[in-house]
């Protein structure tokens, strides 16, 4: 048998990551001879466990919670969105070096631009959180030219210190929540404050008319931000659209072809119901 390149998804806990399923799919379309694994690393071993990967062939890998730091400390070189980010997501290994990479900024973007049909450029963009998932998104959003970027997070300061990081970028400045009270075109939240089925406190002013409210968070049902959000008149979109994007895109940093994503995400969508 023709020996298959070896990729993984790395992180603690792994067992319900969609990634190996959306990888083999896009191998599947696209012909390319690789297998994708599920690699639960020990929460004090990640760095052993991508040293033992590589030595049993590993040509790549994702990286997800809550490793993306470490894995971003263990990269020999870094792309500029990664860079920006402060975090990897997606690791290429060549020889002695280790490529950091990634693709979570530039997989929301796709979704909302190419898939959503809805443009950043131009218009006002508010990222709800300050935490590891909203600096991910920030280069990527700065660079389609919004009009602008307000970042609001619960504990303030850390929303100044973002704004402040990425003000040579573009447009982009920091708010309270409360202070919100005016409309934007696009709401990402990218809080955590889903899982705890908790809106950010923002007022209902800020989604104007035709909004956009997505949520980084995905699943069977709509998150209560999109319930709220819609009840306010947006358009609402989960976070599915972005984890195969984002696949879709590190697929294409190992092996320079790029899937079809739609198909694949029906696929998932289906699975989740
Ligand atoms: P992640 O990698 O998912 O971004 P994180 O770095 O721990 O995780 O960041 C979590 C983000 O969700 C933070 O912006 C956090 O706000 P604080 O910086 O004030 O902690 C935000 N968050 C979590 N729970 C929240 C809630 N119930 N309401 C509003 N924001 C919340």
């Amino acid at each position: 048998m023709m020996s298959q390149d070896l990729y993984a998804v790395i992180g603690n806990p792994i067992a319900h990551s969609k990634s190996p399923d959306i990888h083999a799919q896009f191998a599947w379309q696209l012909k390319q001879n690789l297998h994708y694994e599920r690699l639960l690393a020990p929460l004090t071993g990640f760095v052993p466990a991508v040293r033992e990967f590589v030595l049993r062939g590993g040509k790549g890998a994702n990286v997800t919670l809550p490793f993306k730091l470490e894995a971003y400390a263990l990269a020999t070189q870094l792309t500029p969105r990664a860079q920006a980010a402060g975090a990897v997501n997606t690791l290429r290994f060549d020889g002695d070096l280790i490529l950091g990479d990634n693709t979570d900024g530039v997989g929301l973007v796709a979704d909302i631009v190419r898939n959503a049909g809805v443009n950043v450029k131009g218009k006002r963009v508010l990222l709800l959180g300050a935490g590891g998932a909203a600096r991910g998104v920030i280069l990527p959003l700065l660079d389609q030219a919004p009009e602008e970027l307000v970042i609001a997070n619960r504990t303030e300061s850390k929303a100044i210190t973002l704004a402040a990081q990425f003000a040579q970028s573009g447009v982009v400045s920091s708010a309270e929540f409360h202070a919100l009270q005016r409309p934007f075109d696009i709401i990402i939240n990218a809080t955590s404050a889903s899982i705890a089925a908790e809106v950010p406190p923002i007022s209902s002013l800020v989604f104007g008319d035709g909004a956009l409210a997505y949520d980084m968070m995905y699943g069977k049902d709509q998150t209560v931000f999109m319930h709220f959000a819609q009840h306010h008149g947006a358009i609402v979109r989960d976070g599915l659209g972005m984890l195969v994007e984002q696949a879709a895109e590190s697929f294409f940093v190992w092996r320079g072809v790029r899937p079809n994503t739609a198909s694949v995400f029906a696929a998932l969508r289906n699975k989740l119901a």
